[in-house]
């Protein structure tokens, strides 16, 4: 059983220091969690993927096991850093960091962590996403989906638009570690039922340069993404 450490440190040495400290102390791969809020006004957009790139640079230098980055979905040219990150020595990319955004608290007036579990509908982003890359990448580039993977017919979708791997938090946390099994044996149906033979018969055949309306991924159908609302029923009677 591969183990993946997944690292997050705030200065540059820490970064390296604790990659090789993870390698050595045995770790199949390691995962760079690029958390940050990007709050400071002094810093442009492309300072702060600049030291990112920068970074991955530094640790691709210090390791030799596969290094995966989690990017955060909030990069102005989302599409341009992966593909650097790429280039700087990202063997993969999981996408996405999921940012926990804090709650105030009206009793106390204390601003308060709050960790509320993924939802279904939250897989969207990574998909739209992985399948926007997965052409532009090429296969050498692994991509995980990280947000809202739940089920079976979850992993399908990110496997069609072109992940490696589908992994799952929030769900294993709700079910209990047995959900993987349930997922991975309805997986196994699933593909039975379509006549799909292996995952990767499965994987990017609906990448945006494999399904007839690539800009559906993009903004394009912006008005008939908003023509598909419909009111709630007690609206429309009232
Ligand atoms: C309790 C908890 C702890 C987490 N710890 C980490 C972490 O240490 N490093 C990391 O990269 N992501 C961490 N995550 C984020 C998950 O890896 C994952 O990206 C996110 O929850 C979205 O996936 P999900 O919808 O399957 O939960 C954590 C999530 C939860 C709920």
């Amino acid at each position: 059983m591969p183990v993946i450490a997944s690292l997050n440190a705030t200065t540059a040495g820490g970064w390296v220091r604790y990659a090789k400290l993870m390698q050595d102390a045995g770790a199949d791969a390691l995962e760079l969690n690029l958390y940050h809020v990007a709050a400071d006004p002094v810093k442009t957009a492309a300072d702060i993927e600049a030291a990112d790139l920068a970074l991955i640079v530094a640790v691709r230098a210090a390791v030799s096991i596969p290094l995966a980055v989690k990017l955060s979905p909030y990069y102005s040219s989302l599409a341009n850093v992966a593909r650097h990150a790429v280039e700087a020595g990202a063997d993969g990319l999981v996408l996405f960091n999921r940012f926990y955004q804090p709650d105030l608290d009206l009793d106390t007036l204390d601003v308060v962590a709050r960790l509320d579990l993924s939802q279904p509908w939250e897989l969207r982003l990574p998909l739209r996403w992985i399948a926007i890359l997965r052409p532009e990448l090429g296969p050498d580039a692994s991509l995980a989906a990280t947000s809202g993977v739940g089920s079976a017919t979850d992993v399908v979708k990110a496997l069609m638009v072109g992940a490696d791997v589908a992994m799952m938090t929030s769900a294993i946390l709700r079910n209990g570690p047995d959900k993987i099994r349930t997922v991975e044996a309805g997986l196994r149906t699933w593909m039975d039922e379509h006549e799909y033979e292996s995952v990767s018969q499965l994987r990017g055949s609906a990448s945006q340069t494999s399904v007839e309306d690539p800009s559906a991924f993009e903004r394009a159908n912006y008005m008939r993404t908003l023509r598909s609302w419909s009111a709630p029923r007690d609206l429309t009677t009232a």
